[in-house]
């Protein structure tokens, strides 16, 4: 079973409040994804594997840390998942960003995907695949179905608010993808929102609606 790590930093926490209301727009929206993603960059990563390296400082020779194992790659669904990236990408620069393009169909709330860009070696990567909403799991577990056809093995899911339906739809169908999010909310509404949610994030960050 896959574990859900959920990021209780106050911080995040109050950021998220603040995303939250509704009369936050758009831009102070998107500046808090940003903030939020870095401050979960760190519990995403929390466990890559560190290796020993001899530098020199101005004072003396010294075994240092640096991070060492599989290259990192950094995949947003699109549209929402767009606005996590940035504050990830602060917090590691070196990652490869990949895209998954995929829209919920409005009658029937299943995903349909429209455009994939990986990094040619995306399979020897780690994948931290974002998309701030997790409701019913459907696009989550369709962009992890596209990257495991594509050779992932490592992929770690992080959004912001998660139904506990999205949750245990990733749980059941990818096991070994943990899942971190800073809130896991009550319910969704019978649009298939979550409840309370934040509403509709691609419109929040872009300002489509
Ligand atoms: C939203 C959100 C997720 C998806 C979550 O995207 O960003 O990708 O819905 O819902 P699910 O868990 O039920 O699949 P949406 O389809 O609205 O597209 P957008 O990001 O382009 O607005
Ligand atoms: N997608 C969103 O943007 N918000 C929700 O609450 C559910 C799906």
């Amino acid at each position: 079973m896959s574990q859900l790590h959920v990021i209780d930093h106050p911080m995040v926490q109050h950021k998220l409040t603040i995303m939250r209301r509704k009369e936050t727009g758009s831009k102070d929206f998107r500046q808090l994804l940003k903030e939020i993603a870095l401050l979960m960059g760190y519990e995403v990563t929390r466990d890559i594997a560190l290796e020993d390296i001899e530098i020199e400082t101005p004072i003396c020779k010294m075994t240092a840390k640096q991070v060492s194992g599989r290259k990192l790659a950094i995949v947003p669904i699109l549209r929402a998942g767009i606005g996590m990236v940035e504050g990830l990408l602060d917090l590691i620069p070196v990652a490869r960003v990949g895209h998954i393009g995929l829209y919920r169909n409005e009658q029937t709330h299943k995903p349909v995907v429209y455009f994939c860009k990986l990094p040619a070696d995306i399979n020897d990567r780690l994948v931290i695949l974002t998309d701030p909403m997790l409701a019913t799991g459907g696009s989550a577990c369709d962009a992890i179905a596209m990257l495991k056809e594509r050779g992932c093995t490592n992929i770690r899911l992080m959004c912001l608010v998660a139904a506990p339906d999205g949750i245990a739809k990733v749980q059941s169908e990818h096991p070994d993808v943990n899942i971190y999010v800073a809130a896991v909310d009550e319910r969704l509404n019978e649009n298939a929102y979550i409840v309370p949610g934040l509403g509709d994030a691609g419109d929040r960050i872009f300002g489509t609606k």
